[in-house]
């Protein structure tokens, strides 16, 4: 490709840097460039910019959500509602609003919290904690089977699928494991389903039951609608709540006087947690070129992949004030860390809440702690890899 700005950084995996070290990449790409072609995989553009990302979630009659990860322009599975597009995207997406909204989030916050305490009551004493393996991989798996009516000793099982899910988007070329992670969920979901057919349960309070009751026009649900649902909502609450519970705990252990104000004013964590999701923000999606177009200087072709670097788009200058400073404070705070389109994350009241939850909890029980003496914090994109917390 000629005439155009090129980059071969890995915005999904890669070789562990140390902690931040990929934000900072991300940030002197968008000081170089509005837009780049990146050579990863099979190639895509990445848009850098807020103004421009935004605009481009907002026009999915260009950008469209036929694919939404930027190496794999034609995947072989449909989540859904995320793989369509408008005006059959809110037919899939209205029915789990009803279990999402904030009066419902509040309903699952007595299980979190009792969870979040068990947790940290387990390993308190011993006075050091792995918090991915110990923590932050855990709660997020009990609160999706809290969700969908599932016994939470299988929280051990969506653990472990999101781990071999995450291992393969991280080392591009290792697709099997994914995939069998992929089949596994879904063989998973199958049984859960069948069961519910032969003995259904109220759908007024079975999350699953109600998915077999949605409609789409005329019709119910088939069944393959219903598991593509459940395959959203597992891969999208796990790697993602991880990872913000881990940035916001890697930047307390590392920045005392944040972790001062924090324990001094509980009152000030809601904010403090979007300004961890904009700083350390952990998705970027990708959208389908669905015709030719000059989006602001950038040569897009029918079929060609697109990222809405979301890493880039927080971080923007023109947009938030000293970007790289985190200011538990800050306001306002439009970051897109949750997407921003009608197809924006659909689980944002309930990653709030839990996050929320666990921030309490933790800095009530442990308010003073570091990083363990001798490990060191890496990260494989916007993912910390393990996170060796100490306290005594
Ligand atoms: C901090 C944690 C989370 C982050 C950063 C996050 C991020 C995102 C983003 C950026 C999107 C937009 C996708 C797009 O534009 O195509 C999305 C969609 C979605 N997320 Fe989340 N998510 C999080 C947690 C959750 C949780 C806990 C759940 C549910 C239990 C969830 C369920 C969904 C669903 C169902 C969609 C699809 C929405 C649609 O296509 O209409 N997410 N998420």
């Amino acid at each position: 490709m000629t005439d155009v700005a090129t980059e071969a950084f890995d915005l999904n995996g890669g070789e562990p840097l140390p902690a931040g070290h990929f934000y900072d990449v991300v940030d002197d790409l968008r000081d170089k460039h509005r837009w780049y072609w990146n050579q990863c995989g099979p190639g895509y553009w990445v848009l850098t910019r807020y103004q421009d990302i935004r605009e481009a979630f907002q026009t999915p009659e260009i950008f469209s959500n036929e694919s939404i990860v930027p190496v794999d322009p034609d995947p072989a599975y449909r989540f859904l509602p995320s793989l369509t597009d408008p005006p059959v995207h809110m037919k899939y997406r209205t029915p789990l609003l009803r279990w999402l909204s904030p009066k419902a989030v509040q309903g699952y916050m007595p299980f979190v919290r009792e969870n979040a305490v068990a947790l940290i009551d387990s390993f308190i004493t011993s006075g050091r904690v792995e918090f991915l393996s110990g923590f932050a991989e855990i709660l997020p798996a009990r609160l999706l089977t809290f969700l969908l009516s599932l016994p939470v000793s299988e929280a051990e099982f969506f653990r472990d699928c999101a781990l071999r899910l995450r291992d393969t988007v991280s080392r591009a070329g290792e697709q099997s494991t994914a995939v069998a992670a992929m089949g596994d969920l879904k063989s998973y979901f199958t049984e859960v389903v069948a069961d519910r057919r032969r003995s259904p349960r109220d759908p007024a309070t079975d999350f699953i039951a109600s998915l077999l009751e949605a409609r789409i026009d005329d019709r119910a649900f088939d069944d393959e609608e219903v598991l593509d649902t459940l395959m959203t909502l597992s891969f999208g609450s796990l790697d993602t709540t991880k990872s913000v519970m881990s940035w916001a705990m890697w930047h307390l252990a590392t920045h005392q006087d944040d972790r001062e104000w924090l324990v001094r004013d509980p009152s000030i964590i809601p904010s403090a947690l979007e300004e961890f999701l904009r700083a350390y923000p952990i998705v970027s999606m990708g959208r389908k070129v669905k015709r030719d177009v000059d989006f602001h200087g950038c040569p897009m072709k029918k079929g060609d992949m697109v990222m809405l670097n979301q890493y880039s788009a927080n971080r923007d200058p023109e947009v938030f004030d000293d970007p790289r400073q985190i200011k538990l404070d800050r306001s306002p705070n439009r970051h897109v860390a949750f997407g921003s389109s009608e197809h924006r994350c659909a689980g944002s009241h309930l990653a709030r809440a839990e996050i929320q939850v666990v921030l309490e909890e933790w800095h009530r029980r442990i308010p003073v702690y570091r990083l363990t003496e001798g490990t060191e914090v890496r990260a494989t994109a916007s993912h910390i890899e393990s996170l060796d917390l100490s306290w005594s």
